[in-house]
């Protein structure tokens, strides 16, 4: 895929017989029983007949066939080339095909796409479509056929036309030549995201205007549920987020002023997390999602606290370096796009959100334990040395440490000595500030960028905010309210996949441990 930032101009331009070969190479790409090169040049040469190309620098990159049967525009085939894909192309081929339908009076366009096709579903019901019936068995694999149609509103000229106007005119008018800039990702729009999260212990709605404006972002925290249990009880965090999600969606859309039919898109964490937790969340986004009529994505967890970051800084885009540190994650990121992610550096055990909870626990501070270890660090002086893990390369290790500072703290018990919390703390939290800049430092030395950020629920410490920072390259950290679990960043992060043209059909299931950048079946990514 082309960066997100890329900036070209695209031309759409009518077809000629000297492209047919740039077409069927991308034909050939696309299809599974592809057309051949006569059957192309036939279309060509046909009254009646919509064939466009969209062309970057002289290269043919896409292309649409639409035909006029009866004033209805059939849209019977769009392409984009594979390198091409994710950055608007088969969209504008298909808006400017509507727009020719529309000026030259169709009664609108229609097409046939594959059921399991989530992303081109979709895709097209951003475009105004909508899903009007089942063809079965349409296809040669024996797979059913959803028909689009997007019904231009000229109702009266209707009769009119299907004895009137046709081929010819269509034919006569021929495509205007076209140019266009690509869509670029970072364009803000007025696209309403509203999005659930429910992986762990917060049940969560939000609602996004464009790709930052957060309207409502309300959060109900079970903790002191779980605090009486010194931890996350999944099965309490399940029943929990059933009893509030209604409540806390409702709220939502109170706080934001919105209705619920303003809603363009709907999202939910699918993962990782509790699998009981997850499936609160997905089966009742996907209930929502179906009543509505709205398109539906599903994010993962861990990129959807990378996205934060685009909520609180304006001017950071990828490509950047983001370390991702929460309760179940210790991750280096390259975020090499909004949609694209290589985890170049990870821990080996705990993470280190799991090392401050457990250290925190023994101490007798609560759960969770950051908060609190943060704070008395403060009051602290960092005395005590603690064994650094020295690991391989980019990757991290925490449960050594917190061995370390368990073993302490019951030898000096054990001695009968009095425990100095706060030099405890402040102790603990340097020798994990050193491990994460350590790491962090090469992994900004070795992508070369000038941008790092931070994310998760530990980036809200302190310490950690203060202390990674690296010559020549800008550090950017979310504010608190979006650095521990919220569904305004996963609101964030869907905006982004749904703006590449990717989309999640309604059967997917809560994956507990989906892995960063993997998220996403082959059904559900972009198809232009
Ligand atoms: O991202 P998050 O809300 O949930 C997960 O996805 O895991 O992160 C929760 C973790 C907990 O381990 C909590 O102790 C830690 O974030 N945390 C902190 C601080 N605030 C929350 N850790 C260190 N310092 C903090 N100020
Ligand atoms: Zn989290």
């Amino acid at each position: 895929m082309l960066d997100d930032k890329v900036n070209v101009k695209i031309v759409i331009r009518d077809a000629v017989l000297e492209d047919i070969e740039q077409i069927s190479t991308i034909e050939n790409q696309a299809f599974g029983d592809p057309w051949s090169d006569e059957l192309l040049a036939a279309e060509l040469s046909l009254g009646g007949t919509l064939f466009a190309v969209a062309e970057i620098n002289g290269l043919v990159v896409g292309y649409i066939i639409a035909q006029d049967l009866a004033s209805e525009f059939h849209i019977l085939n769009v392409a984009v080339m594979e390198d091409f894909k994710g950055i608007g192309i088969g969209s504008m081929l298909v808006e400017e095909t509507m727009k020719f339908a529309e000026t030259h009076r169709m009664i609108g366009v229609t097409l046939e796409c594959r059921v399991s096709n989530a992303a081109a579903v979709g895709l097209y019901q951003k475009m105004g479509f909508d899903n009007s019936g089942i063809r079965k068995a349409y296809y040669d694999d024996g797979e059913d056929a959803y028909i689009m149609w997007k019904r231009f509103n000229n109702g009266e000229e209707l009769e009119k036309r299907k004895s009137g106007y046709g081929i010819d005119e269509v034919r006569q008018a021929n495509f205007q030549t076209k140019e266009n800039e690509t869509m670029d990702n970072t364009k803000s729009s007025d696209k309403i995201t509203l999005a659930i999260e429910t992986s762990c212990d917060e049940t969560s709605c939000a609602i996004l205007r464009g790709s930052r404006e957060v309207l409502a972002n309300e959060v109900y925290s079970q903790i002191d549920v779980h605090k009486l249990y010194g931890g996350v009880v999944p099965e309490i965090a399940s029943r929990n987020h059933l009893m509030k999600i209604a409540d806390i969606v409702d709220s939502a859309i109170k706080t934001a002023g919105i209705e619920y039919d303003d809603i363009d898109l709907v999202a939910v964490t699918r993962g990782p997390g509790l699998v009981g937790a997850l499936l609160v969340g997905v089966t009742f986004t996907k209930a929502l999602a179906y009543s509505l009529n709205k398109r539906f994505i599903g994010i993962h967890h861990i990129e959807g606290h990378i996205a934060a970051n685009y909520i609180a800084s304006s001017e950071l885009k990828p490509p950047f370096l983001c370390l991702v540190v929460s309760g179940g994650h210790t991750h280096l990121v390259d975020v090499r796009g909004y949609t694209e992610f290589k985890v170049i550096g990870r821990t080996m055990d705990d993470a280190v959100g799991e090392a401050y909870d457990k250290v925190a626990r023994v101490l007798g501070l609560g759960y969770p334990g950051g908060p609190p270890i943060d704070r008395l660090a403060k009051e602290g002086t960092p005395s005590i040395k603690f064994p650094k893990a020295k690991m391989d390369d980019l990757d991290f290790s925490f449960s050594g440490l917190k061995t370390a500072v368990l073993n302490y703290i019951n030898s000096a018990k054990q001695r009968g000595e009095e425990l100095n919390i706060p030099d405890i703390c402040a102790s603990f939290q340097e020798a994990v500030v050193a491990a994460l800049y350590e790491k962090t430092k090469i992994a900004v030395e070795r992508t070369g960028y000038k941008q790092f950020a931070l994310a998760g629920g530990v980036a809200a410490n302190s310490r950690i905010r203060e202390a990674l920072h690296f010559e020549g390259v800008k550090s950017y950290y979310p504010p608190i309210s979006l650095c521990t679990d919220n569904a305004a960043m996963i609101a964030a992060a869907a905006y982004h996949y749904d703006e590449a043209g990717y989309s999640s059909p309604l059967d997917i299931n809560a994956s507990p441990t989906i892995k960063i950048g993997e998220s996403f079946s082959e059904a559900e990514k972009p198809v232009f």
